[in-house]
């Protein structure tokens, strides 16, 4: 009987975690943003540098841009002045929930 309950409950929890797949920010923010804008968000690797991304461990960084526009360059992308995508929209490739969960992210990177 307890081996059973013991079952039912990892069985459960393995269903959360693997809730519709959705991956964690951490794991989204590693393969689809840190080649741009660094593990820690610092944006210093090679396509970061070249792009000239802000560090989004400042403060005055974090200030300059709200929410709603973090979502937007997340859904839309960013484009230079030429009309080129300097960052890719993520509308297709994430969930609601999981560009959502990254702003957060984003603004959890402010040291
Ligand atoms: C190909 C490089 C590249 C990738 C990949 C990339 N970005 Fe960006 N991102 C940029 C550039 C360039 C800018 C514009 C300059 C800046 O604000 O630093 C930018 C801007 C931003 C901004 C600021 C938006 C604003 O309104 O000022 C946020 C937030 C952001 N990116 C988050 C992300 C997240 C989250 C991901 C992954 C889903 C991501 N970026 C992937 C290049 C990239």
């Amino acid at each position: 009987m307890k081996l059973l309950a013991a079952l039912l409950l990892a069985a459960a929890t393995l269903g959360l975690a693997t809730n519709a797949g959705a991956a964690t920010p951490r794991e989204n923010w590693d393969q689809h943003c840190a080649k741009c804008h660094g593990a820690d968000g610092a944006g210093t690797t090679r396509l970061g540098t070249l792009l000239k991304v802000r560090d989004l461990t400042k403060a005055e960084v974090q200030a300059a841009f709200t929410d709603a526009a973090a979502r937007t360059a997340i859904e839309d992308g960013v484009k230079d002045s030429t009309g080129r995508f300097t960052m890719n929209p993520y509308g297709a490739k994430l969930s609601p929930e999981e560009r959502a969960a990254l702003v957060a992210f984003v603004r959890a990177l402010k040291k």
